[in-house]
């Protein structure tokens, strides 16, 4: 059995297709970081220059793996999106994203985040789908669209 496979905690009947999916996406993005790690260490130890740059080149591979299975995990899960898209690609401190995102309503406020899941529709009919949130993100504006519509205005 693949290793992707082998990390379930749940019989694999018991899961939907998506949630398989999700898995396989999540055990592959800690493969890629793990290996961006090793890399990283193996050439900065490396005492041949040659072999550090292939050791880095390998290392800058892996990054972009990971960061497309990141996108994809953003695609399918609003939660994942959400906090995507407050925390990446702004130049606030990165502790105050949040509220730069929200205005300050987020600490003080309710959580939105559950009555927005329970507003979007499930993709998958499984109930458990549902409850873990694994639905598609939603547009909205945040703080990281807004910086993107400036990128595209500007
Ligand atoms: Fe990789």
């Amino acid at each position: 059995m693949a290793d992707s496979s082998q990390g379930l905690h749940e019989e694999a009947s018991e899961l939907s297709a998506l949630t398989r999916d999700v898995h396989r996406a999540l055990v592959s993005l800690q493969e890629e970081l793990e290996a961006v790690d090793w890399y990283r260490q193996r050439a900065e130890a490396c005492r041949d220059g040659e072999l550090r740059e292939v050791l880095l080149h390998n290392m800058r591979e892996e990054i972009e793996h990971g960061a497309m299975v990141l996108e994809w995990l953003r695609r399918r899960d609003a939660t994942f999106d959400e906090h995507l898209r407050t925390y990446l690609f702004t130049d606030v401190p990165i502790t105050e994203a949040e509220e730069a995102a929200t205005g300050g309503t987020e600490e003080t406020g309710p959580d939105t985040t559950a009555a927005k899941q329970a507003e979007a529709p499930p993709v998958a009919a499984s109930p458990v789908a549902a409850a873990a949130s694994v639905t598609p993100p939603q547009q909205g504006l945040t703080l990281g669209s807004l910086k993107q519509q400036d990128r595209e205005v500007a």
